[in-house]
């Protein structure tokens, strides 16, 4: 199984003639087989003439075979409350952005994180190289080096994937967008996690559909057995989930959970989208699992990009539709025309030639130490009753107030003085979670972010104290 599905990454242009592919451990470790397991079906691709072992270095592609013809895709299944938080959203992120003010309330990360300078120069010489550029360069799937490199990446994550499936889009918000468009329509019901990100109820809303919010555990993802009576009760055209780090809970589904969730909604052929845009911030030893790897049935719409891990300036994601690929093909089509190329270039150049592991390794560090950092002040300078999430990954801490303390007001007072929270009401159609807030943690600890905490320490003291 393990030769078969190697012998498919080199057929499908994964991995190109001459290439290393990974290292006997890495495969063990990533499809958690016996390094013996790994090396008989090495032994067996290489008596096969399909790879070779170099002394020293590992095993290569020899020549290439042919590339085998993706299935067919079928139709998109045709198949509560209204959507109406945009507005909110966006005048909240305005004021977020506001020049000077601390920035706990932005949903990107310290953007100093980022090698901008490495992926600037990368450009630069793309721009050099090319005197002129057609946009009929630009037309879907993508630029086929970045659906290479994410091709190899998902790979080297243990997520063997036909790179025929791979689109690329204008961050995981477009990709998110032309799913959820290619698998319901204006009416349907679209089940979701609460609290969930809000970009997944924008999509709703622009769409006109409609959102229903299944109880989310702050440890272990949504509800499964709420998920299934919903849908033994009522009409469900598809369900958006964050399976790892999910924003703004920042949990990581377990294994036997993801594949519950996979074969419930497969059960009654529902297509989930899954938004796994936090995917390489993870915290703990090894990367998690996708619910793409669970997918028997090609109902696993996948959505991830760049934006957390290497900048979200270039605005560059991308889907893995399943079945639905040939149709959000043309969504993406008729939606922009096509992405930029420069951008995914300069994106598969750093990704083919740069430190991109060295890179994540330091990051997932810094965020993982400044999680307890940013739990700890919130703790300690928050009145008693405040509680905190546990982020397994990504970069936001999920506060709940003590004493209902109205989320909004506390948003409107400190931006007053200069600090910036994303308030809980964001992340909800219904209003829910009006005493929660979101707070970053990415930019590096320091006294005037200490200083920022405690202040908002006493406000909500403040608050708790005026409401009761
Ligand atoms: C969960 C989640 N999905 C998607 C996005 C946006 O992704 P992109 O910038 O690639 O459109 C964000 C950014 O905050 C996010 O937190």
């Amino acid at each position: 199984m393990l030769a078969g599905e190697i012998e498919s990454q080199i057929a499908n242009g994964v991995l190109l003639e001459g290439e290393k592919i990974p290292s006997v451990r890495q495969t063990s470790q990533h499809h958690n087989l016996s390094i013996t397991t790994v090396l008989r079906a090495y032994v067996l691709l290489e008596s096969r003439g399909i790879i070779e072992s170099r002394p020293q270095s590992g095993y290569f592609v020899r020549p290439r075979v042919a590339r085998p013809v993706p299935a067919p895709a079928p139709p998109p299944l045709m198949l509560s409350s209204e959507v109406d938080v945009s507005r909110l959203v966006l005048k909240t992120l305005r004021s977020i952005r506001t020049d000077g003010a601390v920035p706990l309330g932005s949903p990107y990360a310290d953007p100093s994180r980022y090698p901008w300078k490495r992926l600037s120069q990368y450009a630069n010489g793309i721009a050099r190289r090319h005197q002129e550029w057609s946009v009929m360069n630009d037309l879907p799937p993508g630029h086929p080096q970045l659906i290479r490199q994410i091709a190899r990446r998902h790979l080297e994550n243990g997520l063997a994937v036909d790179p025929g499936e791979i689109i690329i889009t204008v961050g995981a918000t477009e990709a998110i967008n032309l799913c959820l468009q290619a698998v319901a329509r204006p009416g349907d019901t679209i089940a979701v996690e609460s609290p969930t990100y809000y970009a997944m109820l924008h999509a709703i809303e622009r769409l006109g559909m409609r959102a229903v919010e299944v109880a989310t555990d702050p440890k272990e993802g949504m509800d499964l057995e709420a998920l299934a009576s919903l849908i033994a009760g009522q009409e469900i055209a598809a369900c958006m989930v964050m399976p790892n780090f999910q924003n703004p809970l920042g949990f990581q589904m377990s294994d036997e959970r993801k594949r519950a969730l996979v074969e419930l909604l497969a059960g009654h052929d529902i297509p989930v989208i899954e938004n796994d845009v936090y995917h390489e911030l993870y915290y703990g030893d090894s990367h998690p699992t996708s619910l793409k790897s669970f997918d028997t049935k090609g109902l696993v719409l996948h959505c991830a990009s760049f934006s957390k891990s290497l900048t979200a300036a270039y605005r560059i994601g991308w889907c893995l539709p399943g079945r639905y690929t040939a149709d959000v093909e043309k969504l993406k089509f008729l939606n922009t025309l096509g992405t930029s190329s420069l951008p995914q270039m300069a994106i598969a150049e750093y990704l083919q030639n740069d430190g991109y592991d060295g890179h994540l390794r330091k990051m997932r560090k810094a965020f993982a130490q400044q999680a307890r950092i940013m739990a700890a002040a919130v703790l300690r300078f928050f009145p008693a009753g405040t509680r905190v999430s546990e982020p397994m990954g990504g970069y936001v801490l999920w506060v709940e107030l003590p004493g209902r303390v109205d989320a909004m007001t506390l948003y409107a007072r400190a931006l007053e003085e200069g600090i910036t929270v994303g308030p809980g009401n964001m992340f909800s159609a219904r209003g829910s979670f009006n005493h929660f807030i979101r707070l970053n943690y990415s930019y590096p600890w320091s006294a005037a972010i200490e200083a920022a905490v405690k202040r908002l320490g006493r406000m909500v003291a403040e608050l708790a104290q005026e409401a009761s």
